[in-house]
């Protein structure tokens, strides 16, 4: 069970065992305020149309509904979970990659999707809890939080985390705009001075975050807005002035 007392974005919590995809449930279900979790997805989605890894119990697949769509929401849920993970990391550190990646060890923990349709936006967050073991395709990319700690979480522990983390910051940018998620983003990101390739290969050097939330960078010393899509770190991890 977790808790939903003290906390104002959830009004609802529908849990379900096996489901396609949590967004595509909350999103037809059309109303804000809505907490969908399931056990299993059988068609989960993940950004740029690509499919979300989705096996049953080892893991969290949760949407939340919120009024209002903005861009900027994603990257606020973004910084939330980040915070509530690195609670459950027991010191080991989390990193945000623009926009919303979570990375522990440089490799993915958390995805997150929002989706809009009219005036619902779904916030749809996947996170890899318990797992150890992946598909070739995923094998060097992924981490779970069992793999970062050595430790069994419990599936309950992990959403409660996610839920109040969300409630906190999303009170936090309602109240004072974008700003503290702006700088909270840019303490805890992949994020100034580090190489990248942008989606097309090319080589940049990424800078800042914009007030909109865009990514800026440097391709050849000139400066690039980045509004959407994926940035690929450069391994070697190095930094430039
Ligand atoms: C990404 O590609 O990084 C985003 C992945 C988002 C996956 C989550 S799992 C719960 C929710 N339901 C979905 O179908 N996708 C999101």
């Amino acid at each position: 069970m977790i808790n939903l007392t003290g906390q104002k974005l959830v009004r609802e919590y529908i849990e379900l065992d096996t489901v396609d995809s949590t967004n595509r449930y909350a999103l037809d279900a059309g109303r804000d305020g809505l907490l969908v979790t399931a056990r299993r997805q059988t068609a989960g989605r993940g950004r740029q149309g690509r499919l979300w890894f989705s096996p049953r119990d080892d893991n969290i697949y949760m949407t939340i509904t919120l009024a209002h769509p903005d861009p900027r929401l994603c990257l606020v849920a973004g910084v939330a979970v980040r915070e509530a993970l690195v609670s459950l990391l027991e010191g080991a550190s989390a990193r945000i990659k623009w926009p919303n990646d979570i990375l522990v060890l440089g490799r993915k923990v958390c995805g997150i999707l929002c989706q809009t349709r009219g005036s619902i936006a779904a916030i749809g967050i996947g996170v890899n809890v318990n797992q150890t073991t992946w598909p070739d395709e995923l094998k060097d990319t992924a981490v779970s939080l069992k793999l970062a700690t050595g430790k069994t979480y419990g599936r309950d522990e992990v959403i409660q985390a996610a839920v109040q983390a969300l409630d906190q910051w999303f009170d936090i940018y309602h109240a004072g705009g974008f700003e503290p998620v702006r700088q909270a983003f840019l303490k805890h990101c992949h994020c100034a001075g580090e190489t990248a390739r942008l989606e097309d290969g090319t080589p940049c050097v990424i800078r800042n975050l914009t007030p909109e939330g865009f990514l800026e960078v440097e391709v050849m010393g000139i400066r690039r807005i980045v509004v959407s899509g994926d940035v690929r770190l450069d391994c070697s991890g190095s930094r430039h002035a």
